[in-house]
């Protein structure tokens, strides 16, 4: 997590994959609606990819969710957001209408992560470089809460 050369954080893909170790400190979840169509492994029981369009899809139990970037961000925050039980990672752009409208209204607790995490390829492997940016962990829901809590992950826990 230190901070080094970077790739941009929106370098025009949408394939960055959620470091391995974030989501085995977080536990499983039931659902991740915006996978990979070809993942290297699991990041939920059941996933849903842009060959389904997750957005379209009912959402059940307890959801994960690293979403695709750019505008689209928001919708899908607010997607969990209603749905009310579950985690995202995002960039932590705590400025924009996006984080004002999604996160700190609707969201119970946000975990600063400590450094920049280092995303990985479809392949697996993990990017030579940094995410250029902050990211945040964003708790739905008082169990998510919890979890964020117990995680471990290096950071500074606030909650809302
Ligand atoms: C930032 S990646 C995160 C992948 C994975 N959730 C993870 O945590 O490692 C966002 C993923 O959303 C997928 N995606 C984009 N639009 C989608 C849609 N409409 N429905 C489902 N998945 C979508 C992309 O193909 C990409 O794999």
């Amino acid at each position: 997590m230190a901070i080094g050369s970077h790739h941009s954080a929106n370098a025009g893909k949408d394939e960055w994959l959620t470091p391995p170790g974030i989501l085995q400190a977080l536990g499983a979840f039931d659902l991740d609606p915006c996978s990979p169509v070809n993942r290297p492994w699991p990041t939920a029981r059941e996933h849903y990819t842009i060959l389904d369009n997750g957005l379209k899809k009912p959402w059940f139990g307890r959801v994960w969710c690293n979403p695709p970037y750019g505008s689209a961000t928001g919708i899908w925050l607010g997607r969990l957001a209603d749905h009310g039980n579950g985690i995202a990672l995002i960039f932590a752009r705590t400025e924009t209408e996006m984080f004002f409208s999604q996160v700190w209204t609707r969201a119970q607790a946000v975990l600063f992560i400590q450094g920049r995490l280092y995303f990985h390829h479809v392949t697996g492997e993990q990017a030579a470089a940094n995410s250029g940016a902050p990211s945040v962990l964003v708790a739905y829901g008082s169990a998510n809460v919890e979890t964020l809590e117990r995680c471990r992950i290096p950071g500074k826990l606030v909650k809302l």
